[in-house]
């Protein structure tokens, strides 16, 4: 058998992407005052800033988008999509949505009040948004192991089911709505959930009459992970672990922006009639009707085409060894990111990479600003600008888009990436000139900062660079 993984696919339409000099780059960066959310897409070489909506669609998707049916109601596509969801999800009705934070919207709306509790094993940062907003308190109780970047566990996105069950008794059964389990937990570093873990919580929910709901954004690359890790099902398809996964919760919320391979869309599921009954009541008033739900008839095709090829064995091979590819090259030249590389991404650890910048002078920001700087890569940073000082870690998340970066694309970007690891030492720290009063990372404008790094800080991490810093 050869060892190189390849591409499983080739290329048939292609889209030119611009390189630029450093100099342009330098004042590129500058006018979009130092945050990468203010650039220009065109100005960017390689985007890694989302894995969402970002992926190559398959020429049979493209083939299904000509045959969307664009009828409001009871439309041919909304019966494709609808029986596509079902051969994977298993549930009794599929409520189609403009993307995932419009499941979210309703499915909490409709089973949360003030005062309930959401245990999930990470909110993603829309799914805590659309928690909170009803007045319910989001709860993480990932495993342990999930929140130390450098330690290594096969499943690091499993929940701690005795924090769930304790959390559960301290607050009454009737105060816990629902239990959601994201997979893979992409706020912990895109890492799996193991199937034991499934049950177990499944069980757990069961045993307290609570619904188990997924957030199943990426389903089949957590799907993936079951396969090659988990003991008993190496020999089972993407599709049969995805199904069993699904067999054990009641219903899931999705965006379709992932593992749905498609630009937009997504979808809730559940097998409760009256919920679903208050559910499409909701969409109708502000998504649209419920064959389509915000939704045009050819996204619905080319999500009915998507939810099957993502579960595709030698796509999932390619995906998870591509990803695995940025992350061990890096990692082996001794650059800290979150151990073991996730599914859709690779997160640095900033604090770890620049341990002469503290949280507060944005240690992420700087990092991915230099990234684009060297190379015209686009990343995100996950840390103290996102969460202030709620942040634990302050991460540069390196998102890969589905089907869309080559190989060579890859290696450029480890290039990259080391020869900022060699020159480290030189990089600046970041001051905020702009913030918002919330979710103040998409429009902050920053400057680079001369770093005033406190005798106690350095001191802790054991500078031995801070001399040199402060005569820049
Ligand atoms: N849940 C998870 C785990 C997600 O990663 C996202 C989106 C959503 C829900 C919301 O879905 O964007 O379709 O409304 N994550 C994107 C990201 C934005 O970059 O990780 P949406």
């Amino acid at each position: 058998m050869p060892r190189t993984i390849i591409e499983p696919f080739r290329i048939k339409s292609v889209e030119p992407i611009r390189r630029t000099t450093r100099a342009q780059r330098e004042q590129l960066l500058k006018a979009a005052h130092y945050n990468l959310f203010l650039l220009p897409a065109d100005d960017v070489l390689i985007d890694l800033l989302t894995d969402s909506g970002t992926g190559a669609m398959s020429t049979h998707q493209w083939a299904a988008i000509m045959e969307g049916d664009e009828s409001y109601a009871g439309s041919r596509s909304f019966e494709r999509f609808r029986s596509s969801v079902q051969n994977i999800f298993g549930y009794s009705h599929v409520i189609p949505t403009h993307q995932g934070r419009a499941a979210e919207r309703i499915l909490f709306s409709v089973m949360c009040k003030k005062g309930d509790v959401v245990p999930n094993n990470t909110h993603f940062d829309t799914t805590r948004a659309n928690v909170e907003y009803v007045g319910a308190e989001a709860v993480d109780l990932v495993i342990p192991e999930g929140r130390q970047p450098s330690v290594k566990h096969p499943f690091k996105g499993n929940m701690d089911v005795a924090a769930l069950d304790a959390l559960i008794k301290k607050t009454g059964r009737e105060r816990v709505p629902l239990v959601m389990l994201t997979v893979t937990n992409n706020s912990g570093g895109g890492q799996p959930v193991s199937m034991e873990n499934v049950k177990a919580v499944s069980a757990l929910c069961r045993s307290h009459h609570i619904p188990l709901y997924f957030d199943a954004c990426r389903f089949a690359e957590n799907a993936y992970f079951i396969k090659l890790r988990e003991p008993g099902y190496e020999n089972k398809s993407p599709k049969e672990i995805a199904q069993e996964m699904f067999s054990y919760g009641d219903g899931c919320t999705m965006s379709a922006k992932k593992d749905g391979m498609a630009n937009i869309g997504g979808f809730l599921c559940t097998n409760d009639d009256a919920l679903a009954q208050q559910e499409k009541n909701l969409l109708i008033l502000t998504e649209g009707y419920t064959t389509y739900g915000g939704l045009a008839g050819r996204d619905l095709e080319a999500i009915a085409v998507g939810v099957q090829e993502a579960l595709q064995p030698d796509y999932l091979e390619y995906r998870l060894a591509s990803t695995a590819y940025l992350g061990n090259h890096i990692a082996d030249a001794g650059v800290p990111i979150v151990q073991p590389p996730g599914g859709h991404a690779i997160y640095i650890d900033a604090r770890a990479f620049l341990p002469h910048i503290p949280p507060d002078h944005f240690p992420a920001v700087a990092l991915a600003n230099e990234l684009y700087l060297e190379g015209g890569i686009r990343s995100v940073e996950i840390g103290t600008l996102m969460f202030r000082e709620a942040a634990k870690m302050d991460l540069v998340r390196l998102a890969i888009p589905r089907r869309v970066y080559t190989q060579s694309h890859i290696d450029y970007t480890v290039e990259i990436i080391l020869e900022v690891w060699k020159n480290r030492e030189k990089i600046q720290g970041m001051k905020l000139t702009y913030e918002a009063p919330f979710l103040r990372h998409f429009t902050a404008r920053l400057e680079p900062a001369r770093i005033r790094v406190s005798r106690d800080y350095s001191r802790k991490k054991g500078l031995t660079v801070r001399r040199k810093l402060n005569s820049l």
